[in-house]
């Protein structure tokens, strides 16, 4: 392979940020977002894929928050934290496989890509109290919650970094890094 290589900039541009712009998202945006994820493919078309957008000034905002693991604290600030929730039952489960997993995280990316698409950052989490999340949003309790994420237009780190943990800034300045591709990529057969 040679590098570098260009791809879609929606692609290779796409970070999960930390610091969040105060600015509201607007709601043709959030259409759009909707749009791209539900166009998402799926095992037999099942679509089992439930999304939850709680907006700063939502009632359950202040509970959803609240089921945010510590290091996850930057979250409460973003416009948007949805969480997409499914039942397993609905989903496929051939070769016992739980596709609605799957599923469900293609549709999150279809979003995500449109959400770079539209100038805006997307954040993913799994570190969140998944039944205090469940009750925030009211979720039936046979459903699993998948994944949080944050949406927002990024803010500027140099504004807030004075206020953020050591850890974190960490993370921010940190260069974003892959695994090489003869790593997990491999023609013909697998190789140790
Ligand atoms: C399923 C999933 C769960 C994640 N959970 C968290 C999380 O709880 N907290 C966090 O800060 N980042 C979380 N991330 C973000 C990853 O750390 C991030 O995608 C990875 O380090 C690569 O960085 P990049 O997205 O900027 O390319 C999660 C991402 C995914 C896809």
């Amino acid at each position: 392979m040679h590098y570098p290589m260009e791809i879609l900039p929606e692609i290779q541009n796409r970070k999960s940020v930390i610091v969040f712009e105060d600015r509201e998202v607007e709601k043709e945006k959030i259409d759009l977002l909707i749009e791209a994820a539900r166009w998402a493919p799926s095992c037999f078309n099942n679509q089992e894929w439930n999304y939850v957008f709680v907006g700063k000034s939502d009632a359950t905002r202040r509970e959803l928050d609240g089921a945010l693991n510590i290091g996850n604290g930057w979250a409460k600030s973003a416009p948007y934290l949805v969480a997409v929730a499914a039942d397993p039952e609905k989903g496929c489960n051939t070769n016992g496989i739980p596709y609605y997993a799957y599923d469900l995280g293609l549709s999150v990316m279809n979003l995500v890509i449109e959400a770079e698409h539209q100038g805006l950052r997307v954040h993913q989490m799994a570190g969140y109290n998944e039944s205090k999340v469940k009750k925030a949003l009211y979720f039936p309790e046979d459903f699993r919650v998948v994944v949080l994420f944050a949406v927002g237009y990024e803010g500027d780190v140099e504004r807030v970094q004075d206020k953020l943990m050591d850890k974190i800034k960490e993370k921010i300045t940190r260069a974003r890094t892959r695994k090489n591709p003869e790593e997990n990529f491999f023609f013909g057969k697998y190789e140790i």
